[in-house]
């Protein structure tokens, strides 16, 4: 983490029933739809990204959903609607591939009360076009909410909120906004309010109506984390003055150096071509030794990631996102590249 960034986090502490903290709070609340270009309701609840995820199922579900997954946190969002009770009925997309229209046609019947995916797949690299899953949803039945996760994907890529005009879309602070974990984040439409005053065991923590209750009047349902919350707003600002725009250039410009790198030196990328992920490269292992890649690349002060469930064996992957810089990527792919020829 940038130093600004932790400084910013060190601001005096104030109690969440002040001015001050409703001033911090509302202009969180503009600034993220400013940047993500909604006017969708703006949730902030501590915890990690899963609880806007199963607040969205608690909600929005009273019975039945679909899921369509293509990795490990596709399989996980349709875990989150099993164990609260929903029955889930589940596409199952092959890992490396997108999630597109096709794969859901005639899955969407008129008792299907939602339907949940992961616009980017954290295991697999993959980014699926979310708003044309979400036309094929509304053209099968139009009543039925549509459920994002974007934990990997909002600030980092273009999500065209507008165009595919979700129900809830779930992020949280420790990806793409760079900050420490601790605050989900969920965009929240009208319909799925509607729907939530008919649907029971909506629990406390994640009763949606609550949490805009409060929301309107600039507070949180909890105790927020507020020393989190003076980060977030330092890096609305710093996302603001840099433009969406560019910041979705810069995170393509880090994804292409991977790609190409990947391709020149490696076996190339894991994800099918056309929906690769600008936050996440996933890379073909082939014969690397990954543990003591990693190893001696933490010698130099970097870190990548190993593959994640049934991949993790075949590939590895290399965050960058947030406040990473296509420089620095450039200079982690040299020093891999130095390991690697020793
Ligand atoms: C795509 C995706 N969804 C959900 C999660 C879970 O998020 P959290 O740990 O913030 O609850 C992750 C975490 O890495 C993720 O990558």
């Amino acid at each position: 983490m940038e130093a600004d960034v932790l400084q910013s986090m060190t601001r005096p502490m104030i109690t969440h029933r002040c001015k001050e903290y409703k001033q911090l709070h509302e202009g969180i609340v503009e600034k993220i739809r400013k940047a993500l270009g909604t006017d969708m309701d703006v949730f902030l609840v501590a915890g990690s990204a899963s609880v806007m995820l199963e607040a969205a199922i608690r909600n929005g579900v009273g019975r039945k959903s679909l899921g369509i997954t293509n990795g490990s946190f596709g399989n996980r969002s349709i875990e989150i609607a099993e164990l609260n009770g929903k029955t889930v009925e589940k596409v199952q997309v092959p890992w490396g591939m997108a999630m597109k229209p096709e794969h859901i046609e005639g899955k969407v019947t008129g008792d299907t009360e939602a339907v949940h995916w992961v616009s980017n797949e954290s295991s697999t690299g993959v980014f699926s076009d979310s708003s044309a899953i979400a036309g094929e949803v509304r053209k099968q039945n139009p009543g039925a909410l549509i459920m994002v996760d974007a934990v990997t994907s909002a600030f980092a890529m273009d999500l065209k909120i507008k165009d595919m005009d979700p129900d809830s879309l779930v992020f949280g602070t420790q990806k793409a906004l760079a900050l420490p974990p601790g605050l989900a984040i969920m965009l929240c439409s009208q319909r799925l309010l509607d729907k939530a005053k008919k649907v029971e065991n909506r629990g406390f923590y994640t009763d949606l109506l609550k949490i805009k209750k409060q929301s309107d009047v600039n507070y949180a349902l909890t105790t927020p984390p507020v020393s989190l919350m003076y980060g977030l707003d330092y890096q609305l600002d710093k996302a603001l003055s840099e433009g969406m725009p560019a910041r979705y250039r810069r995170h393509r410009e880090m994804a292409d150096a991977v790609r190409n790198w990947a391709d020149r030196k490696l076996e190339g990328m894991f994800p099918e071509k056309g929906y690769m992920s600008d936050s996440i490269g996933v890379v073909n292992r082939g014969k690397i030794d990954f543990d003591s890649l990693n190893a001696r690349l933490k010698e130099r002060g970097y870190e990548i990631s190993n593959g994640y469930g049934d991949v993790k064996e075949k590939t590895f992957r290399i965050g960058h996102m947030g406040d990473a810089t296509p420089d620095g990527v450039r200079k982690l792919l040299s020093a891999i590249d130095e390991i690697l020829e020793e």
